[in-house]
């Protein structure tokens, strides 16, 4: 794992965008899995920006879709799929058939879990994943306790979660149960960036890089990733030991 800090949100997202774009040039039909969540944002606005104005093409990618909130439908502002469709399929013209998202309001979840991981399987495998952290130390909704063998999976959601959860919805919403990528993704995918900034998350970051890799801290495994990279801005970090 390299650990990367950045004087501020800006530089951050900068640097999280040319890697994305260093895999697409590299591979012009890499398999990607982004994020949703507000540390990535910046990254997209500059992502599609660059692509617009450079002519990248993303056009033989394919996305897959980290996590959803379960039962919350794609025409609902707060659902991961409207983010991925506003922030980055839309702006890049990504076509329907490169987009592979989980259906929350599938009856079968447990058949959603498995195509998922059958799509990923026939693609070759993710090339980067873009994954935040969430407060209680989650990746995608790897929720803490969570089995570091699970592929896709359902799961309940923290109380934590549940919570911090509401800042992406106009009204109260109920978050029960979340549908996620699995850590055993997370460290098949050839490359891993973890992001976080802001003052916030300087506890979880600290605890995330200082404390004994376990999967009551899931965002731990990022340093059992070969390739992952933690990119974080100063506030994030003010916390950690060796960057005081
Ligand atoms: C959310 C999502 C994660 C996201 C994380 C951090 O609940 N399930 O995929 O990365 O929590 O979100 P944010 O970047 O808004 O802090």
């Amino acid at each position: 794992m390299k650990l990367e800090i950045f004087d501020n949100y800006e530089g951050l997202s900068l640097r999280a965008a040319k890697e994305i774009i260093g895999v697409i040039q590299r591979k012009p039909n890499a398999v990607f899995c982004l994020a949703t969540g507000d540390s990535p944002k910046r990254t997209y606005a500059l992502l599609t920006n660059e692509a617009t104005q450079s002519g990248v093409d993303f056009s033989k990618a394919h996305f897959i879709g980290l996590d959803e909130w379960v039962g919350i439908p794609p025409s609902n502002p707060g659902s991961c799929h409207y983010y991925l469709d506003t922030n980055v399929f839309r702006p890049l013209g990504i076509s329907a058939a490169r987009i592979h998202l989980f259906d929350a309001l599938s009856k079968d979840l447990p058949n959603e879990c498995h195509s998922m991981d059958e799509t990923i399987r026939r693609l070759g495998g993710i090339d980067l994943m873009l994954a935040g952290i969430g407060m209680n130390g989650h990746v995608g909704f790897n929720e803490p306790g969570v089995s570091p063998n699970l592929y896709s999976h359902v799961i309940h959601l923290d109380e934590m979660t549940q919570n911090v959860g509401q800042k992406y919805f106009n009204g109260a919403v109920v978050l029960k149960q979340g549908i996620t990528l699995g850590l055993k993704h997370f460290l098949e995918t050839k490359l891993v960036l973890l992001v976080a900034n802001g003052g916030e998350k300087a506890a979880i970051i600290k605890r995330s890089l200082e404390e004994n890799i376990s999967e009551n801290l899931p965002a731990t495994f990022i340093r059992k990733h070969s390739n992952g990279k933690v990119f974080i801005d100063s506030a994030a970090a003010f916390k950690l030991i060796k960057a005081r």
